[in-house]
């Protein structure tokens, strides 16, 4: 059968909101222009972020009920470590409450101001939490990485050249850990190959520096690595997986993505010294280390979700339902970044809106246009973002992006029919797009609060 259904029925429903074109005219000026300060009440299709959204199964539902809520020892962190280490193999497995929690526990472990941290593109958070130490986050990608347009199958690679040319210049003293992201979220959503992970943990190997990913879609790497790598068509997914995670020392994941459900994270590894370190830091920061900030519910809602993600009928439908959307905004001329991601995609903004300047925000002006015309929330990966001033001179970000991200199981293919209409409409009428300016900013990660207006 050619027709690709969702590899579940629906259960329970959650109502979203219908709204007037008046209406989201009003809600998006009270918001000040900015998709992060609207209600969610006000919103039809929530494309903000992939990150917490999922849809969890009947099955977690009811493991809820089975929460141990022990303080420590608990039976629910068990099946947690479990159902982690059947897919990873590593030998501790730290609990915390979301990704950037176990950032921080890593990198306040093995991390100073001398520090360099490679990576192949850094999340926002995990620079953060690099910076937040005093250490240097450096972002690797490949030159294909960073081009919207050029179509490859491991756009997520790291520069195995600029990371030798970094050890080298650094020194291995300085190199606690290097990072690899999978798949590469900033950089487009995009995939890195088995290959290039072999590659980076054989130089790690070599100049003895622990190699780490940042896992938080590793199920989604490992199907394109089944779908684009040779030799990988007839493996299976949780193989992939396993082969994937032998190459790495250790990882640290926010399991609000392929964790399927609405909390959690974790640092695993083999190192013992970084492990007990690390769990020292968990007590202070989150929690004792059969919990690290979790309820023990949600452990078990997590153990049941790690083993959902790695079913393949699910993967299937997951990409498919993007490469999907991707292909109905590409028929239509719309500019994307490609080859589509899994977990969202990102607008070009730059060839979408060449008329407004980065300075002016061109991702922005598109993403509100998209909200009026259908109550779709989308964010900005850009100026907004990233843009900032230097000697009074603008140096905008390298690439100009909206992104849809796709919550897991949550939209249906006629939901995302409908981003398709709105989106290729605000296309059509993209000469009408208008510049816009920033009327308030916090002083870091300016985007979440910032306050916009047309120029
Ligand atoms: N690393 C990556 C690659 C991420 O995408 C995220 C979160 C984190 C770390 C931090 O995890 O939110 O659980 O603390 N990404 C979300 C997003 C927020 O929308 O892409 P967290």
């Amino acid at each position: 059968m050619k027709t690709q259904i969702e590899p579940f029925k629906i259960k329970t429903i959650e109502h979203i909101n219908i709204t007037t074109a008046e209406e989201r005219e009003k809600y998006i000026k009270e918001a000040y222009y900015n998709p992060f300060s609207l209600r969610s009440d006000k919103i039809t299709i929530d494309l903000l972020t992939d990150s917490g959204t999922t849809a969890m199964s009947s099955k977690q539902w009811a493991a809820l009920l089975d929460g141990d809520e022990a303080y420590a020892g608990s039976i629910s962190y068990y099946k947690f470590e479990d159902a982690i280490r059947n897919i990873t193999g590593f030998k501790h497995i730290i609990p915390t409450h979301q990704g950037r929690a176990a950032e921080k526990v890593l990198f306040s472990a093995i991390a100073n101001k001398n520090s360099i941290i490679p990576n192949n593109t850094h999340f926002d958070t995990t620079r953060g939490n690099i910076e937040f130490v005093g250490a240097t986050a450096l972002d690797l990608p490949t030159e294909e990485g960073t081009k919207p347009e050029v179509i490859a199958d491991f756009k997520g690679n790291m520069d195995l050249n600029s990371l030798e040319d970094t050890i080298k210049k650094y020194g291995t003293e300085r190199i606690p850990v290097v990072m690899l992201t999978i798949t590469n979220n900033s950089g487009g959503g995009q995939p890195v190959s088995m290959e290039n992970i072999r590659e980076t943990s054989k130089i790690c190997k070599k100049y003895g520096i622990p190699f780490f990913f940042d896992c938080c879609r590793f199920a989604e790497n490992a199907y394109f690595i089944k779908l684009r790598e040779k030799g990988y068509a007839d493996k299976s997914v949780i193989d992939i997986c396993r082969e994937m995670f032998q190459y790495v020392d250790g990882a640290t994941m926010s399991a609000k993505k392929d964790g399927m459900a609405n909390s959690g994270g974790f640092i695993a590894t083999n190192i013992d010294d970084v492990a007990e370190v690390c769990k020292t830091n968990l007590i202070v920061m989150e929690g004792f280390v059969t919990y690290g900030g979790l309820t023990r519910r949600d452990l078990e809602a997590l153990a049941i979700g790690f083993n959902e993600v790695v079913d393949e009928n699910y993967l299937r439908y997951r990409i498919n339902q993007s490469t999907d959307l991707a292909k109905q905004l590409t028929d239509n001329g719309v500019p994307l970044v490609l080859p589509a991601g899994a977990h969202a995609l990102y607008i070009d903004a730059k060839r979408f809106a060449p008329h407004i300047k980065p300075e002016h925000f061109p991702g922005q002006s598109i993403a509100v246009d998209i909200y009026k015309v259908g109550g779709i929330r989308t964010c900005e990966i850009g100026s907004i973002m990233f843009g900032r001033y230097e000697n009074g001179k603008y140096v905008a970000p390298q690439m100009e992006l909206v992104r849809l991200a796709i919550p897991r199981r949550v939209y249906t293919k006629s939901h995302l029919d409908y981003v398709a209409e709105a989106v290729i409409e605000v296309y059509n009428n993209r000469e009408k797009l208008c510049p816009m300016k920033i009327t308030y900013q916090a002083k870091f990660l300016r985007h979440f609060t910032c306050k916009c207006d047309y120029l």
